[in-house]
């Protein structure tokens, strides 16, 4: 049976992004800001954020998909869904459940760049450093943890799990 250990409870989330949504408001407080999410794991982290925040902000999404139901990257990348905002000009933020290898990342900046936005930043739930492959920025993360396969809240393992409203490390034995 899979088992799971909370790493962060729904309270703690709830605080983060708070703290995380003040720096966003005051360093976008001039700003035409668009806040895209990558579908479907920020989904609920992006709803959150986004009521969090003391400006306005459009809300466009885009669809992504690499992991199948493995926990661990295929590697191979692909659009599932384009962004349904226009962002010519507009400053973007690209809001990220879980940032591990960064080739999921790093691709949804190269697609949203070509579509003239005037800044992109990033901003993710999870910051998971020790499989970091390519050499992105990460400008906004609530959290930081070295390792380990994480579920709920948005994330999930082969679909299951995004429901919970909690953080868990998920180990399968
Ligand atoms: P990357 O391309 O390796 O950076 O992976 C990024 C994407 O893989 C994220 O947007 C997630 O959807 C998924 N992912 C990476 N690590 C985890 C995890 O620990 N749990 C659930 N999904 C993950
Ligand atoms: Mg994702």
């Amino acid at each position: 049976m899979p088992e799971l250990i909370e790493v962060l409870s729904a309270t703690e989330i709830e605080k983060k992004i708070s703290d995380i949504a003040k720096v966003i408001s005051e360093d976008y407080k001039d700003s035409d800001l668009v806040l895209i999410g990558a579908l479907k794991g920020a989904f609920i982290f992006l709803a959150d954020l986004a009521r969090s925040l003391s400006i306005p902000s459009q809300i466009g999404f885009v669809g992504v998909s690499s992991y199948g139901s493995n926990t661990e990257t295929s590697g191979v990348i692909k659009l599932t869904r384009e962004i349904d905002v226009s962002i010519k000009d507009k400053d973007v933020i690209i809001v990220e459940d879980i940032v591990d290898t960064g080739l999921t990342l790093e691709y949804i900046i190269d697609y949203l760049k070509a579509c003239g936005p005037k800044t992109v930043k990033i901003c993710t739930l999870i910051d998971k450093s020790e499989r970091r492959m390519v050499d992105v920025n990460v400008d906004y993360a609530c959290h930081r943890i070295p390792e380990g396969f994480l579920v709920g809240y948005g994330l999930d393992h082969a679909e299951d799990y995004r429901n919970l409203p909690a953080i868990y490390h998920l180990k399968l034995n």
